[in-house]
């Protein structure tokens, strides 16, 4: 199973640049804060864990790249690139949540050398913490498949949604790594193409037998009693509902209605229980992701789009929610 991280400091931030596979395997240096907000917002690096890192590394960032003598001069700008890393996608928590976590560790510091020192070091703990976790999610996730099993995912919750391992993509490692035989339906996720760009490369690099369909045939193969079980991974979990990937709602929807278990893997750090549904503000993205499939305009000139990036599903239709601290039946929740 590939293990390498899909962002990491090596004298400066580096990520994968997701936007390039399966085509190219480009790792990019980080050079400002601007670029990064650039890489989140473009999807170079994207799903919820990585980007609870990627947040939790530009403030390392930002101490490391400010020139200032004065810590408290320092802090003001830590400050000003957190509110900026954090407005760059409003619906995954975890990108404030790893923004937050390193800027508060940063902020007791009394010189711009200790300030630097505990940013960075926290940022390292942070993506650490992501691989372990993810490994631990996987385990508690891994009981519920049983060998021979067709698991249908949709978007992209593997290793390169996060530091390493993956969510709901972790689970099907973990199963595999446990010597039970899974297959994968990959859903390709329109419009951007996590699934078949990202989830289908993933589980190819490993082995790990997957088919690619589009979205709109998961109903027909649940039909067909082709599906034993859904697992998708979450951008956030809120009292109520699950925000993942626009069509996660379809899936849990059918998979209700053909008696399939609908789970969601997904680390503490994505679990939002201060807020309700109709609190969180989805990402609505350019119209042009729609419009045009691989550079080629697909649409009329002057349609009207809607394209929002995530929907939510209401936590009655979840089977179960699983964590690093075990699994959680709603409307069980785990403690956070
Ligand atoms: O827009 P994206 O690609 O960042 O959306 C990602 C997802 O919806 C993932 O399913 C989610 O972040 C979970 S990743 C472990």
């Amino acid at each position: 199973m590939c293990e390498s991280r899909t962002i990491w400091w090596d004298g400066g931030l580096w990520l994968i640049d997701q936007t390039k596979l399966p085509g190219e395997l480009i790792p990019i240096k980080m050079s400002s804060v601007r670029q990064l907000i650039e890489a989140i917002q473009s999807l170079r690096v994207r799903g919820a864990p990585a980007l609870g890192a990627a947040g939790a590394y530009g403030i390392a960032l930002a101490a490391d790249l400010s020139r200032t003598s004065n810590p408290f001069d320092m802090i003001a700008e830590l400050e000003t690139a957190a509110e900026m890393i954090k407005d760059s996608r409003p619906t995954a928590v975890n990108l404030s949540w790893g923004v937050d976590r390193v800027l508060r560790a940063a902020s007791s510091r009394e010189s711009t050398e200790e300030i630097r020192e505990a940013a960075l070091r926290e940022a390292e703990e942070v993506a650490e913490e992501d691989i372990r976790i993810n490994k631990s999610l996987g385990k508690n996730g891994a009981k519920l498949l049983d060998d021979g099993d067709c698991v249908l995912t949709h978007c992209n919750a593997g290793r390169l949604a996060c530091v390493g391992w993956g969510t709901a993509l972790g689970v099907i490692r973990s199963a595999v790594q446990a010597g039970k035989r899974i297959h994968v339906y990959a859903c390709e996720t329109r419009p951007l193409n996590q699934g078949s760009r990202l989830t289908a490369w993933e589980l190819i690099q490993d082995d790990i037998p997957v088919t690619l369909i589009c979205d709109n045939m998961s109903g027909s193969l649940m039909r067909k009693g082709r599906i034993d079980k859904v697992i998708v991974g979450a951008d956030r979990i809120t009292k109520d509902a699950v925000f993942n990937k626009i069509g996660t709602y379809n899936h849990a929807v059918l998979a209700r209605y053909h008696k399939i278990p609908f789970y969601v893997a997904a680390p503490l750090s994505t679990f939002d229980q201060r807020h309700e549904e109709a609190d969180i503000i989805v990402e609505e993205r350019d119209p042009e992701e729609i419009c045009s499939l691989a550079g080629k305009r697909v649409a009329p000139e002057g349609v009207d789009v809607y394209n929002p990036a995530f929907d939510a599903t209401p936590l009655d239709l979840v089977t179960a929610l699983i964590t690093e601290k075990g699994v959680f039946r709603p409307p069980l929740m785990p403690p956070v």
